[in-house]
Parts: structure tokens; sequence; C-alpha cells
């Protein structure tokens, strides 16, 4: 294997970029972005490694979930404060109900690239260049819009580390405590999920209990870890993002705590490959039906080679209908190598329809039929499922049908708000952490 630095990925087939018109342009907004503040410091990434470790051996359980696509314009506290609410509304019924401490990841503070089937779209008469994400060009339909435009590399920085700052002040700020009821609410009043109003009384009795005994420091309840994520998708803006941390000897991308290979970027002699090798921080790897055993495999002797615990989670994404026939072949192959990885399932990638009325769209049954299926194979195999990869909002959006308020494909006109893949909404997302809860117990 020759020898790696931030940019060796450079000289390796990179799918999925964008070209620039103008590289002096370029070359100074990264260099400007080479002297910025890191986003995060290597001592929550090496905390989240130890936390990703301890999943692996069923001590903890992942919860990573967030947008498809972050906008530049939801960088609002009303969008953060909600993303993080039913994060953490969820890892309240998890931890409860599943019995294990949750390690909260968000696909958020940087969640800003989108990979593309095809790099144009016919809009009206018009062939226009994909919509690529905030960090690349515009959602909006025009030529100039779609241009990629190096200057929002550093938009996305700002906008990563403003949603950062705001999270940050919030889990240091207490708006995690259970003692204060009225941040627990969900968007609609908890009526849509009755489980969750008695899980909270539960809770709560549970600490007044602990506290009555002086168990249990007020700060140990306020004080809550949530990490941030997003898909390495854009390499010079990542390559940009990573610094050499002298104590650990090691690079590190330090734009996020830990950050994801997406399903079309995973080649072994590609660029995101070559990449991701190189950097200290847990990775994830998308792994949907076109992933064979040896290339699995292969993959984890690349990414992985010192075999360490928490370095790689491996995300599966076959959709409802593929999981039972694509997973256990996968599965049985890591086994038989003494790679420890955490197993995620991404039940929304592999079950995405259109909607009569020409919407992207999800069901929740069909979401939720990939996660039992995935507990259960696991499960059958003497594995587990020690995570799940989401995408959500708090809003109130009607983007996936289905769940307890019934959302008919009719209903998806009503908040149908993605810039990209449909979420579950707020209420969605916490009646499947608790379904999710019942599984994990078995
Ligand atoms: C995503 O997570 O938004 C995504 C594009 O996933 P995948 O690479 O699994 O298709
Ligand atoms: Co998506």
């Amino acid at each position: 294997m020759s020898s790696w630095n931030p940019h060796s990925w450079q000289r390796f087939p990179a799918l999925q970029q964008p070209d620039y018109d103008d590289p002096s342009e370029f070359e100074g907004i990264l260099a400007r972005l080479r002297r910025m503040p890191p986003l995060v410091v290597p001592e929550e990434v090496a905390r989240l490694r130890g936390l990703l470790a301890e999943a692996v051996t069923g001590r903890r359980f992942l919860l990573q979930g967030g947008d498809c696509a972050e906008r530049f314009k939801d960088c609002t506290p009303e969008s953060i404060e909600g993303k993080l609410r039913v994060m953490l509304q969820m890892s309240v019924a998890l931890t409860h109900g599943g019995r294990k401490p949750v390690v909260r990841v968000g696909r958020i503070a940087g969640q800003f690239a989108k990979p593309r089937s095809k790099p144009t779209e016919v809009m009206g008469n018009r062939e226009l260049l994909s919509y690529r994400g905030d960090l690349i060009n515009d959602l909006e339909g025009n030529e100039a819009s779609r241009r990629a435009d190096p200057a929002r590399m550093l938009e996305a920085y700002f906008h990563s580390s403003a949603t950062l700052n705001h999270l940050r002040a919030l889990t240091a700020g207490g708006f995690a405590d259970l003692h204060h009821p009225e941040r627990w609410e969900l968007p609609g009043g908890t009526g849509g999920v009755p489980a969750y109003r008695r899980t909270l009384d539960q809770v709560r009795e549970s600490l007044d209990f602990l506290e009555a005994l002086g168990g249990v420091q007020r700060d140990v309840l306020e004080r809550i870890d949530f990490f941030t994520s997003h898909e390495a998708l854009l390499l010079p803006y990542e390559e940009a993002l990573t610094r050499w941390v002298s104590e650990e000897g090691g690079y590190y991308n330090l734009g996020a705590h830990t950050i994801w290979v997406g399903e079309r970027t995973r080649q072994l002699g590609g660029a995101h490959i070559e990449y991701l090798r190189g950097i200290r921080n847990p990775i994830g790897v998308k792994v949907g039906s076109s992933a064979t055993p040896d290339h699995l495999v292969a993959l984890l002797e690349r990414l992985d080679p010192s075999q360490e615990p928490g370095r790689i989670t491996l995300i599966t994404r076959f959709g409802a209908a593929t999981i039972r026939t694509a997973l256990p072949p996968l599965l049985k192959a890591v086994q038989a190598t003494d790679h420890p990885v955490l197993w995620s399932c991404d039940p929304m990638h592999g079950n995405g329809t259109e909607s009569a009325n020409g919407l992207k769209t999800r069901d929740f049954s069909a979401i939720l039929s990939e996660l039992r299926q995935a507990f259960e194979i696991h499960r059958a195999h003497g594995s587990h499922l020690g995570g799940v990869h989401i995408e959500l909002t708090g809003e109130a959006v009607t983007e996936c049908t289905g769940g307890t308020e019934a959302l008919s494909e009719a209903d998806l006109l009503k908040a149908y708000e993605t810039g990209c893949d449909p979420r579950l909404n707020g209420t969605q997302s916490l009646e499947m952490a608790f379904l999710i809860a019942e599984m994990m117990r078995g």
C-alpha cells in the first residue's frame, strides 16, 4: 500500500465530484478553510470511538439520525432544537425500553453534500445540472444556481459551526434535563404516541427515587453527549478539515466526529476509500445490495487494518424486500474475519418509492419491516444489531406515509419540505423509537 497523506486521494478516481470552473477561486477558498479552527476536537472524536466500541459488544446502542440533506436556510434555532429534541426523546424511549444507554449521532452540522444518480435532471423543458447539496450548488431550478460554487464550502463551514455552537450551548445548558417537562413535548402534543407520556412519567419517577437515595448527581443527568456526522463526499472540503494531531501522532477529520462513505463511492480503488483509510475518526460504510462478501472484507482490511473496535460501523441499507437474502452472506463473511464491526441498519435508503403525485416517499411499515428483519437476522446468526441510521426531522413534515397519524399519499402535499429524501417527522420518529426499543429486548 502506498503512503497516505491528506491529499493522496487525488491520485485515485473520485466519483460524484463537481466541476469547478474557476481554479484560482477554488484554491483560494480551500486555503482559507485550511486555516480555520476545527469544528470538533480530537478528544471528542476519541470519546465517540470508545462509545462505539461499547456498542460493538452490545453495551450501548447507536442512534444516528437527521436530515437527508441539511439546507443553509434551515440553520435556525427552531430546526436545530427540533432535531436535538426528537433525538433526545428517541433516546429516552430506547434507553428505557431497550435497557441500554444510547450513543447519539446527528446527521447534522455538515450534512450538506449529496451523491446523485444522474449528473443532470430535466426541469420543465430545460436540462439542468443536478442539485448536489448546499455545499456545492443551490436547489433552485435555474442554470446560475446549479453552478458549482466554491464559496459554498466556506458557507458550509460557517453554517456547520453555527449549528454546532447552538447544539453545544443547548446540551451544556440543561436543554436535556428531564426535570423540565415543557422541553419534552412533541410538536403536536404527546397524544400521538401515548407510550411516550407513560415512559416519561416512569423515567421521572425513577430519577426522583435515585435522587432521593442520593445516587445520581444532577450534573450527570444534565450533561449529554451529542455527536455530529455527515457523508464524506466532497473530498477537497474534507481534506481541508483534516488536521495533524501531534499528541496522537495521526490525522483526524475535525469537521465532524464521524463521517461515512456512501453506497455510490465505496469502490476499493476509489478516492473516497483512499481518503478515509488514513484518518483516525470512526468511519461508517453504507452497505447496499451491490456489495459482495469479498468486496466488504477487502474494504474492512483497507479501512481497519488494526481491527480496532469502534473504528467501523457497517450501515446496511437493502430494503425490506431484499434484506433477508442480501444480509446473511455479508454477515457471515464479516464474522469469518476478526474485524470487530458495529452493525447498524439504515431502513430508509432501500425503501424509497414514488407516490401517485410524483413525490419521493417511504412507508413507515416498510421502514419498520426492514428494521425488524435486521434484528431477527442478526440474532439468528449469533450477531446483534447495534444501531440504527434514520432520516428524520423534529418538524411536523409530511414526507413519509403511515405511522399512527396514518399519513396518506394525498397528505404528502401538506408539508413536503425535504431538499432530498423523505424524512420521518417528529411523531413518526418517536413512534419508531418505541418499536425499536421493543425489538432490542427481543
Ligand atoms: C444518504 O445517506 O443520504 C445516502 C445517499 O445514502 P446511500 O449512500 O446509502 O444511498
Ligand atoms: Co438520503
